[in-house]
């Protein structure tokens, strides 16, 4: 491996071109600005061919398909048939990851994140976590016991589906085929209903106490004689409460689902392209999450490195902003990335997205010609002069400033 990469940006008057060392940076991480058109992907596509023929590795993540032509990079066209993508139920077997329950939270929370349409309630949230925490156990996945952690092969979301589905049918069906068992939690669902009616009438002042009573107290004898059928070991009562709720929860994870890419096989993240256009936001959005919570992940458990070895490149990241959960590791990486040889390229048309974690943790930043409406605000973020600004062409010019070089001061740099 190369010490001492180099990619040429263009010229600054003089002869010989500038050149972006990052490994001369304070750190590896670059921010790219500029409204579309102006030069971005392409710009992208030649650090990368550059940097990869130079010993260092790419995860590319590509929102819109157009990171093309690029050498020795496996292209994944994430979507329904590739047969291959990320789980997100895998885990990671080291006990400061948190294991199970540490992965069901991350899920829940990001689910929680994503959509506010088809947000879950509390309870659903809770039915989720405990069924991710169950399918896990089924799996042989224990919290209590790290080794266990440890698998061929993690249950995936199809699993996960599969297992809620059996969780409903199992409250829902009343006897007929099932067991006993069956019967007696069926009786149990239809005495709360008609308690929940009791008190809802109750509310608006119906004179229900007795029947309440009454209700109550057949409740309780039902229960006991469920218990008395010795499957105390059966929580499910208890955890899965509403039938509905857990049918609206099933149908979310298989509409995540449906999009064939969280499942077992996973892709390689050395050298790949994973092109996430053909997906629904909401599942671009877990994509990215996932890939960048495994190289964190990765990575923090990895040696010491001087220079960088692995870069993380997102394009029109600002898509991505809106996640707390994504924003929050993104600013993890360009925080802790460097030590252990992991950077970060984030593209985007709205640099004024980041945060000031990220702005003031990524060493090197290349505005191209950004619209004249946020030029005021672009030059305030960057500190970059906003009259400099202005003479900024498309694919012609950007604005380049590195903390190594100038203490960070802004050049223009003809790219041609
Ligand atoms: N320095 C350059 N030299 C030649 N063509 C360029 C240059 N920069 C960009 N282009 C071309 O301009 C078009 C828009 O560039 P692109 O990188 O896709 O913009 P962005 O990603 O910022 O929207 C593309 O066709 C690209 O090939
Ligand atoms: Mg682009």
């Amino acid at each position: 491996m190369t010490n001492n990469i180099n990619y040429a940006i263009g010229k600054n008057g003089g002869e010989s071109p500038i050149v972006w060392s990052p490994n001369a940076c304070h750190n590896p991480h670059l921010i790219i600005g500029g409204s579309s058109g102006a030069g971005k992907t392409f710009t992208i596509r030649q650090i990368i061919n550059a940097f990869v023929t130079q010993g260092v590795t790419f995860t590319v993540i590509d929102k819109h398909g157009d990171i093309n032509d690029l050498d020795h990079i496996n292209d994944y066209n994430f979507g329904y048939g590739l047969d291959r993508g990320i789980n997100p139920l895998s885990i990671l077997p080291y006990k400061d990851y948190g294991g199970p329950e540490a992965n069901a939270l991350a899920f829940v929370g990001l689910l929680n994140e994503l959509s506010g349409l088809h947000r879950l309630g509390p309870e659903q949230q809770n039915m989720l976590h405990n069924a991710l925490i169950n399918l896990y156990r089924a799996n042989g996945i224990k919290q209590e016991d790290v080794n266990t952690w440890t698998q061929e092969t993690y249950p995936d979301l199809t699993d996960l589906q599969r297992f809620l589905m059996h969780k409903y049918k199992k409250l829902l069906v009343g006897g007929k085929d099932d067991s006993k068992e069956m019967d007696y939690l069926y009786d149990l669902y239809k005495k709360k209903k008609a308690l929940e009616k009791l008190e809802r009438a109750a509310g608006k002042g119906d004179d229900v106490k007795d029947k309440i009573l009454a209700t109550i107290s057949t409740l309780l004898q039902k229960y006991e004689d469920y218990l008395k059928m010795g499957i105390l070991n059966d929580k499910d009562f208890l955890i899965y409460t509403n039938p509905r709720g857990l049918l609206a929860v099933k149908n979310r994870i298989q509409n995540i689902n449906n999009s064939g890419v969280f499942v077992k096989n996973e892709i390689s993240l050395k050298n790949s392209r994973v092109i996430i256009k053909n997906l629904e936001d909401e599942q671009k959005k877990i994509v990215t999450f996932y890939i960048l919570k495994r190289l964190l992940d990765v990575f923090l458990k990895a040696r010491y490195s001087e220079h960088v070895r692995h870069y993380l490149v997102i394009d029109e990241a600002s898509f991505f902003l809106d996640i707390p959960k994504i924003s929050n590791l993104i600013t993890r990486i360009v925080q802790e990335g460097r030590k252990f040889g992991l950077g970060i390229i984030l593209a985007t048309q709205n640099p004024l997205s980041f945060n000031s974690d990220i702005l003031l943790n990524t060493a090197t930043k290349m505005i191209f010609s950004v619209e004249p409406v946020i030029h005021r605000l672009v030059s305030r973020a960057f500190g970059v002069d906003p009259s400099l600004l202005k003479s900024v062409m498309p694919r012609k010019h950007c604005m380049y400033s590195t903390k190594a070089v100038n203490n960070g001061a802004y050049r223009l740099i003809n790219r041609l």
